[in-house]
């Protein structure tokens, strides 16, 4: 436990001693699909005037400082030293050649014409071979793939692709976001334990690294901020924990929490605070893009399940409330569908009760954009990560939770699912390093009388 008054002489310290975001951010995505390209897109469309960062809380969110009457609410760029839009640069790889345009044009999230106004930045973005393993991801075929002996190789490769992209766009600083297919499911083994042990895995090809946890290993070796936006076990490792610790560099995950999950992590804490029983959720999705033809395969998918189910019995806790949440029954079905694309459609039947056991449905038909969903989250992860580094905060970032469908957190700790507490955590951290008071909401003193203690 930090005492009181070492937190104080923590703040003064981070405040003095974060760095300026100066120069060039590289934001490094391995997988330039529908999420990827979604958000190259739209930074180059914003860059020209062509349309505004919805859903991004470091451009369009506002943060309250100080007492209400204060009446201080900045917005968060204005607050926090983040790196300016016009100074990222994007790169990639992907296991086809498909420029960013291409790729973009493929996905269909995009409508053609604005891409056509952004079409010449968007070309020049042409994927970087990948690290790629078939036995990972059994419904793609990738044709730009690196070759190595052995996974060493394999990551060193990647690191010689990174030194070679700051030089050439001359970045002060990088960081990089898993945007690639999710990969099938894996438990820990006995190599992911120490960084020792991973090192001489990947130089014996343990088959239980996956490519992801090779550009992970890379960008952490390096010092580049790593955030996990897919399910798969990644960074969540404590070999990957160990070495960001030791390199100082921050990390986070996993998968990003947008459509189906984002609804009920907004919707559960209600009937929640209202002390409403919920005794069954059926949830249910079709999604008809490349995310949906990998997630059509069941070990693929068994990696997405895992990760959407966490999220309720964090949420309800029904070993604390056995009255309200003892019975929850809750299942999740995603389908691959084709003509839907990109536009992801979930329905949810959600069967509550109140008052003396009365039951009660309630019915959520979200038709969403998934990648529209997904673009601001990893440009706030990009940005946010920046600063973290920048403030020289390392390891795993729980302040950025409010991101993910399954938060990464110290081992032993619960991840919080809950939005609303997931916002105070993001905002109250941002106010901490700024040396701002933190707010509880308390606010007492502005309606009662104070009676002076004796
Ligand atoms: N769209 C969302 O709302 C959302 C939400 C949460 C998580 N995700 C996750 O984000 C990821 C990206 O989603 P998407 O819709 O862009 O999928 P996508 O299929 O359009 O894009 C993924 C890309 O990764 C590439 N890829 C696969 N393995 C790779 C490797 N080893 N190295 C480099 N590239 C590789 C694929 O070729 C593909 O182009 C998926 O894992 C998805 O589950 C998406």
């Amino acid at each position: 436990m930090v005492s009181k008054t070492q937190l104080d002489l923590n703040v003064k310290i981070m405040k003095e001693q974060i760095r300026e975001a100066e120069g060039k951010l590289g934001v490094l995505i391995p997988g330039l699909g529908a999420v990827a390209t979604t958000l190259i897109a739209g930074v180059e469309a914003i860059r020209k005037g062509l349309a505004q960062p919805i859903g991004s809380l470091t451009q369009l969110g506002n943060i309250r400082l100080g007492k209400r009457t204060e009446n201080r609410y900045p917005k968060i760029k204005d607050f926090v030293p983040l790196a300016d839009l016009n100074d990222i640069v994007f790169g990639g790889w992907d296991i086809y050649k498909d420029n960013v345009y291409e790729a973009a044009m493929n996905a269909k999230v995009v409508e053609a014409s604005m891409l056509s106004s952004i079409k010449s930045e968007l070309e020049k973005i042409i994927p970087m071979k990948a690290v790629f393993d078939k036995t990972y991801v059994k419904n793609l075929e990738g044709t730009n793939v690196k070759n190595g002996k052995t996974k060493l190789d394999l990551a060193d490769a990647v690191m010689e692709d990174i030194r070679i992209f700051q030089s050439k766009n001359n970045c002060t600083r990088m960081v990089m976001v898993w945007c690639g297919s999710t990969e099938k499911y894996i438990e820990p083994t006995a190599v992911h334990q120490s960084i020792q042990s991973f090192e001489e895995g990947l130089r014996k090809n343990d088959p239980t690294i996956s490519p992801s946890m090779i550009y992970a290993y890379a960008a952490i070796k390096m010092g580049i901020p790593y955030a996990n936006g897919a399910p798969n076990l990644t960074c969540d490792i404590p070999a990957l924990i160990e070495l960001s610790k030791e390199t100082g560099t921050p990390i986070g995950g996993k998968d990003f929490k947008t459509g189906q999950t984002l609804m009920k992590t907004i919707v559960a804490p209600g009937l929640q605070a209202r002390a409403l029983g919920v005794n069954g959720w059926f949830s249910t999705n079709i999604l008809g893009n490349r995310d949906g033809l990998v997630l059509d395969d069941p070990d693929n998918f068994k990696t997405k399940e895992v990760s959407k189910l966490s999220v309720l019995e964090q949420i309800l806790q029904p070993e604390k409330n056995p009255e309200l949440y003892g019975d929850l029954y809750h299942k999740v079905r995603i389908n691959y569908y084709p003509p839907h694309g990109d536009n992801k459609e979930s329905w949810d039947n959600i069967d509550i009760f109140g008052w003396m056991g009365y039951h009660m449905q309630i019915k959520i038909n979200f038709l969403c954009r998934d990648s529209i969903l997904a673009a601001p989250i990893v440009l706030d992860l990009a940005l946010f990560m920046d600063l973290a580094k920048r403030a020289n905060m390392s390891g795993i970032q729980e302040w950025l939770s409010f991101y993910f469908k399954s938060p990464q957190t110290t081992e032993g700790l619960p991840p919080v699912h809950d939005i609303f507490k997931q916002l105070m955590k993001l905002q109250n951290t941002l106010r901490h390093i700024m040396g701002e008071d933190l707010i509880t909401h308390l606010g007492l003193d502005y309606y009662q009388d104070m009676v002076e203690s004796l």
